[in-house]
């Protein structure tokens, strides 16, 4: 099979890390026998693309996607363009119109990497954040000078959605996930004691969805003590499925739990297959560390695997998960997690433990 990928690795260490995710899928699509390879096309739109044109991507960028395997994207966002302009531009426009309402963001920790929860030979621990990917607060609804009295008075309105469907499909896939692990139990999140409409529906439906999985453990968890429990417990968690907002910042803080942000890895799938799944890892473009050789490759490359489970390899995406750990474990680091390689030898390591 040719899996026809499209790139869009958009600004800052997108660019770096997009170019990492490519050599190794190409490196083990050559070594597949023939069974498998990747035609890639580039897409070059981001902030540069915006600096120039004006747009973050192309008018018709959608329909040019639509009849790709996958999108294998890296982080959008540059000082020179306002983040809500480029985000809602380029990456959520994305998510929306092709429906990736289920965002997979595994917490994986790596043999080798410290981090602020265990030593690098402690056991490893690892759980996902299922994230609800189409509404709630990132529905896009609001609007500003509602006041209508000028400057110095504004009013601005954000306001979430819940829609018994999308709180209901998100559920059955966190169920449905956990099934599938050693730990099936799914851990739900809200404020519902302090947000009374959405999170409360939110929590109705988790109690009609659960009782469907006699056999799945469950918890409701309020996002506050949830962030503690991330911290304290991290044991207890298998899958935890949250709102928009709250799986976003619950996912970057398990990511630095992990060790570093870089390491983190993420799906943004449309489920029913209708329209192309994105993968990228869950860091942003990064400017502080952008053009250097510094960026840490591997939430890329986890993404890289997750796509490879998605198109129908999910031996190969071991494969690459296990020559992740070999490198990490060899101690191997870019870095923000301790060491002192570039990119390109985190790069080089992998594709040798391959
Ligand atoms: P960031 O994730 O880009 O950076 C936060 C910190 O983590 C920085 O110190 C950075 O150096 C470090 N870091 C991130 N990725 C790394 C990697 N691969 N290797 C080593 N260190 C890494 O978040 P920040 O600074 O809040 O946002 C920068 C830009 O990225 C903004 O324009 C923001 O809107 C955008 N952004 C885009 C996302 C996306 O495309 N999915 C997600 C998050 C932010
Ligand atoms: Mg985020």
């Amino acid at each position: 099979v040719v899996h026809r990928i499209a790139a869009i690795p958009a600004d800052g260490v997108g660019v770096e890390v997009v170019a990492a995710g490519r050599a190794v899928l190409d490196a083990l699509a050559a070594d597949s026998g023939g069974r498998f390879s990747f035609d890639w096309a580039e897409f070059p739109w981001g902030c540069g693309y915006y600096d120039k044109t004006g747009l973050m991507m192309d008018e018709d960028g959608l329909e040019a996607l639509r009849d790709f395997d996958a999108i294998y994207f890296g982080a959008v966002g540059w000082p020179s363009v306002p983040d809500h302009v480029s985000l809602w531009g380029l990456r959520l426009r994305i998510c929306q119109n092709f429906d990736q309402w289920a965002n997979v963001r595994p917490v994986r920790f790596h043999p080798g990497v410290t981090s602020p929860l265990r030593k690098a030979d402690d056991a490893p621990l690892d759980w996902i954040v299922v994230r609800e990917n189409s509404e709630g607060e990132y529905a896009g609804l609001g609007g500003r000078n509602l006041s209508g009295r000028g400057p110095g008075n504004e009013v601005a309105l954000q306001t979430s959605l819940f829609t018994e469907t999308g709180c209901e499909r998100i559920m059955r896939f966190a169920f449905d996930l956990a099934r599938t692990r050693q730990v099936s139990k799914v851990s739900s999140v809200t404020k519902s004691n302090a947000q009374q409409h959405g999170m409360v529906l939110w929590d109705e439906v988790f109690e009609r969805v659960a009782a469907d999985y006699p056999d799945v453990a469950t918890e409701s968890v309020l996002v506050d003590a949830m962030s503690a429990k991330f911290v304290l417990q991290p044991e207890d968690l298998s899958v935890v499925v949250a709102s928009n907002l709250h799986a976003d910042i619950l996912s970057d803080l398990g990511s630095a739990l992990a060790g570093s942000l870089g390491l983190a890895a993420s799906a943004n799938l449309n489920p029913d297959r209708r329209f192309p799944s994105m993968f990228e890892p869950v860091h942003g473009s990064a400017p502080d560390i952008a053009g250097e050789g510094l960026a840490n490759p591997i939430g890329a490359i986890g993404s890289a695997a997750l796509m490879l489970d998605h198109l129908g390899h999910p031996a190969e995406a071991d494969r690459v998960r296990r020559a992740i750990d070999a490198t990490t474990g060899a101690g191997v680091l870019t870095p923000d997690v301790s060491g002192r390689a570039r990119t390109d030898e985190v790069v080089a390591s992998i594709i040798d433990n391959l």
